[in-house]
Order: C-alpha cells, then structure tokens, then sequence
C-alpha cells in the first residue's frame, strides 16, 4: 500500500532532533522526500544520513536561509508540498520579572518571526505552481492553556498558533492550508528541561495529564502526517492538542 505522503516533498525544520527528527522518519516512511533544516550542522546531517534525508543548514530566523532552502526543494526534487515549522526556543522557566531582552528576543524570533518568514519565502511559489499545500505548525498547550514561568514563550506559541489559522483564512482560496498542533510537554526531546525548570517538577507535571505522560516525538508526528497528508484536505484553521486530554 504505498503511503499516505507518497509523492510529496517536505522541510521539516529542526529535523535534526527532538519531536523534528521524529517527524522527518515518519513523513520517510509514509514515503515523502524530506528536507532537514537545521542550524546544527553536523547533528542535522547526522539525523539526514541516517533516515535517508536531504540535510539543508538554516536558521530559521534569516529570510536568506528560507530563499535557500525552497531553491533546494525546487532544484533537487521539482517542487514542494509540505512545511513543518517544528524549531522552537525557549528560556528556562522561571518567574516572568526575571526574563531578559535577549530571552524574550530570541524566543520571538525562532517561535514567530520563522512563520513569517516560512510564509513569505513558500506562499507565492505554491500560489504559483496551483497545486496548494500545507503548513504545520509546532506551537504547544502552552499557547492554549498557559501558565506562569514560561509567560513569554507561552505568548510566542499563541501568536503562532494565531498567525496560522489567519493565514489558514487567508490562503484557503489557493488550497494551501495550515493547522497547528499543540504538544504538551515532552517525553525527554531537547527543549522539556526547561520547560520544567527543574527534573523534580517532572512528577507534579504529568500528573496534571490525565493520560499520565508527555508527548513522544512519535505521537506528534502521526498528527503532522495526518495533517500534511490528503485525507487531511478538508482541515484547515485547527489546532490538534496532542496531549493526553491535559487541555480539556
Ligand atoms: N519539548 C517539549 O516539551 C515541547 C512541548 C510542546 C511544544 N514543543 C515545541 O516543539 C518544537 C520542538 O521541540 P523539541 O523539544 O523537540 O526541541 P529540540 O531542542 O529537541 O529540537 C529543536 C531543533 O530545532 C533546532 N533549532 C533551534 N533553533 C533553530 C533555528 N533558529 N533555526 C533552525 N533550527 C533551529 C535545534 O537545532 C534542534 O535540532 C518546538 O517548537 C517546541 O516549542 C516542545
């Protein structure tokens, strides 16, 4: 049975670890061409040799890094049907008086200012070629069910998850759609140390999930192949909490 991404070509940014390498071994497997784009070279193209990707290095934050990668998608695979905007920052949680211009900067930059980017740079060139596509965005609970220590990246997270249902509005008339899906806190990916600010809150966390654990890279990037795949092509504009019932 050939798989639900046959045919398709995707960037998964951070693809190099965390819930990003999961999504770029699942997405391979459903049969989709995979672009990495990461800033960490040599962890990057690691992740890419090994699940048999394309490994292109970008920051996020730079539009020049965006133009680049979308020549790559169109010189080396004839197009580009998916984007994952996976990467993400954060600062380690703590009381909100205590965040730095440099942390609230940084986590606006490589949580926003990457959507901007990533629409500005692939959005004519869909419209362009006429066959639509789809965007997924990483966000979090932390964008729907906020609570303090991580204000401004909670923040970060609801204007992503904003910015892409407008462009979901926006953009329905070209078929190019995106939704969101919002991951509580981590099974152990690079980013949940410091979330929890400390390993003791871990046990106190998870037990504000009714299903009892975090999320697995596995368990968001079945939600982003169902989200990127057709029998998704009617999901426009939603936010998947892929949460074990924490947000109800
Ligand atoms: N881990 C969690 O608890 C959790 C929960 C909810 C949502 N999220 C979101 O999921 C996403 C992935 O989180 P993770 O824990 O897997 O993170 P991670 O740190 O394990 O992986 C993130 C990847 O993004 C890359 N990256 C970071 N900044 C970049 C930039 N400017 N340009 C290109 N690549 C960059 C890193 O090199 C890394 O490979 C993030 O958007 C995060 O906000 C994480």
């Amino acid at each position: 049975m050939p798989g639900r991404l046959e045919g398709k070509v995707a960037i998964v940014t951070g693809g190099g670890g965390g819930f990003g390498k999961g999504i770029a071994a699942k997405f391979v497997e459903e049969g989709a061409k995979v672009i990495i784009a990461d800033f960490v070279e040599d962890v990057g193209q690691k992740t890419a040799s090994e699940l048999k990707c394309e490994f292109v290095r970008c920051d996020v934050t730079k539009r020049e890094d965006w133009q680049n990668i979308l020549k790559v998608a169109d010189e080396k695979f004839g197009g580009l049907d998916c984007v994952v905007n996976n990467a993400g920052t954060t600062y380690r949680n703590k009381p909100t008086g205590d965040v730095t211009d440099e942390d609230f900067d940084k986590t606006f930059a490589v949580n926003v200012k990457s959507l901007f980017y990533s629409a500005h740079t692939i959005v004519p060139y869909l419209q362009k070629k006429g066959k639509g596509g789809s965007f997924v965005t990483i966000a979090s609970t932390a964008g729907i069910r906020p609570r303090g220590g991580l204000t401004w990246y909670n923040a970060s997270k609801a204007a992503a998850i904003n910015g892409t249902k407008s462009m979901a509005v926006e953009y329905a008339k070209d078929n190019i759609r995106f939704n969101n899906i919002c991951p509580v806190v981590g099974l152990g990916t690079g980013l949940t140390d410091l979330f929890l600010g400390k390993p003791e809150n871990e046990k106190t966390f998870m037990a504000t999930v009714p299903m009892g654990r975090g999320s697995s890279p596995r368990d968001v990037a079945n939600s982003a192949a169902f989200l990127c795949s057709d029998e998704a092509d009617f999901l426009t504009g939603i936010d998947v909490p892929v949460d074990g019932g924490r947000c109800v």
